[in-house]
């Protein structure tokens, strides 16, 4: 799709407008759009909360989340052009009467009606109910919504029940933040538009997969949340299982959402159930004692402000993943993410298999394999580590790896590299769900989930302690090293 396509403008509603993630990640993600030109000229945006505000007052709360969020100065140009589409209502949204504002406001004819739940999921059946007995919504209407999409399976079509009953799934739109990273989407061009890769993407030449999610934060004042959640739903559940579908599903037949949903639901099922009986083999849980990070001190897990000293929930897990399918018989994927890692580090290294024969044993013993190195954030890019010859003309034929490294901020200097809100909000305006998750989908990570949250609880496998600012505890080391393998450093 090119800029000059049009698109119907949209009402995009924003149900806990005044709440975190509206203020930190929507509306600047929305003003970063209209900076670029990307919101159709008729779209307005309507903050809908329980507060007393009022359509001015609202706007100077987008303006301080702006200068608080933003990282670079408000242009404020931009800005008196942005102001014009935002508008407030106050409506608690537990009262199904208080919708019919909706209807004053909302105008099908002229435009596509968005619903973003900004809110907690209890919230979701209120929301439903209430823009039901109003009338406000038509076929063409979409809601929008991300995790945590319940905490297990239960739970999740539980939520996505209560939203079945007033949206068709073609409308309802599912964000997983990664999806919308650039570097995620570049999987799909590096997989299915390069035929060194397409050919090469297999068992008999890959020998095994490491993804790495490190964060150097801690919990960041979310310990209710996180507490109850853990690292396993709130991080590997989503984000790691998404990067995995796009590292090693099929290739879909097309970019439409159907092809690549059920390739991804197809690698999700084919993921090898892990149980109490292998749990202990294949997981490694951990707890961030105090440490450093950057040389400076900070505290424990237990330590955070609000812990429950006693807590055995987990900040950091390790998994061998195995693939039951053709494409990836025997291939170990590890997979790791952590908060109060030593720093913010997203990236999937594919090790390739050794060569069979070594004809340059006099120098090199053992020749490394290539490997290929895809960094998601920071510093967007992608390294191939191979041999050389070290030039010069004495002796035996000398090699050295070096490195083939594509910086994505060198590369594509004038272009500009969106964050994943910015991306899936427009895409969700567009009506495009190719990156949005469907219910299958969700369920179907959960169950692979669940099964190990149960295995833990069945083992009684306690978290092991780590230092904040090392990559995890020692026994994530020995998780590959029983393989004969060590993670990427
Ligand atoms: C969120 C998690 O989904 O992703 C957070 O709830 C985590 O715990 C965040 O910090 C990481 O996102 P990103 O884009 O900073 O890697």
């Amino acid at each position: 799709m090119t800029q000059n396509d049009t698109f119907k403008p949209c009402d995009l509603v924003i149900y806990g407008a005044l709440g975190d993630l509206s203020k930190r990640k929507l509306l600047i993600s929305l003003y970063r759009l209209e900076k670029h030109n990307l919101l159709e000229s008729d779209t307005r945006i309507i903050g809908v909360d329980r507060l007393d505000e009022t359509s001015d007052s609202f706007i100077e709360i987008a303006y301080k989340s702006l200068q608080a969020f933003l990282n670079n100065a408000i242009d404020e140009e931009i800005w008196q052009r942005f102001k014009t589409r935002l508008s407030y209502l106050k409506i608690d949204l537990t009262q199904a009467e208080q919708y019919k504002q909706l209807n004053a406001v909302v105008d099908a004819e002229k435009r596509v009606m968005v619903n973003y739940f900004a809110v907690a999921p209890f919230l979701f059946k209120n929301i439903c109910q209430g823009l039901q007995s109003c009338g406000v919504l038509t076929p063409e209407s979409r809601m929008v919504m991300e995790k945590p999409i319940g905490h297990d399976l239960k739970s999740s079509k539980e939520i996505n029940d209560v939203v079945a009953d007033v949206f068709n799934e073609n409308q309802v739109y599912r964000i997983d933040h990664y999806l919308g990273k650039e570097t995620v989407l570049n999987l799909l061009a590096l997989r299915f538009a390069n035929s060194l890769f397409y050919t090469s993407w297999k068992h008999e030449t890959i020998d095994s997969i490491q993804i790495t999610v490190g964060e150097d934060i801690g919990i960041e004042g979310r310990w209710d949340y996180f507490d109850k959640t853990g690292q396993l739903r709130d991080m590997l559940q989503n984000h790691l299982l998404q990067i995995l579908t796009f590292v090693t599903m099929e290739p879909p037949a097309n970019l439409s959402a159907e092809a690549i949903h059920m390739e991804k639901i197809k690698l999700l099922k084919a993921l090898r159930p892990i149980t109490y009986l292998n749990v202990e083999e294949k997981t490694v849980r951990g707890q961030y004692t105090a440490g450093y990070i950057q040389g400076k001190p900070v505290p424990g897990y237990l330590e955070e402000e609000g812990a429950n000293t006693e807590s055995t929930t987990e900040s950091f897990v390790a998994i061998r993943v195995d693939i039951d399918n053709w494409r990836w018989s025997g291939v170990p994927i590890y997979m790791r993410t952590g908060k109060r890692m030593p720093n913010k580090r997203t990236e999937i290294v594919v090790n390739f298999r050794n060569l069979p024969h070594n004809i340059f044993r006099d120098s090199f013993q053992n020749l490394p394999a290539n490997k290929l190195i895809i960094h998601l954030q920071p510093n967007e890019g992608v390294d191939v580590m191979m041999l050389n010859k070290i030039p010069g003309i004495n002796g035996n034929i000398k090699l050295q790896q070096t490195k083939l490294d594509l910086s994505f901020s060198e590369t594509f200097k004038k272009n500009r590299i969106f964050g994943g809100y910015e991306k899936l909000i427009l895409e969700a305006l567009r009506g495009n769900p190719t990156l949005f998750l469907s219910r299958e989908e969700i369920e179907q990570a959960w169950t692979w989930v669940d099964s190990i949250q149960d295995a833990w609880k069945h083992n009684l496998m306690p978290p092991k302690p780590y230092p904040a600012g090392s990559w995890g505890p020692v026994a994530s080391v020995a998780l590959l090293a029983r393989d004969g393998r060590a993670w990427e450093e």
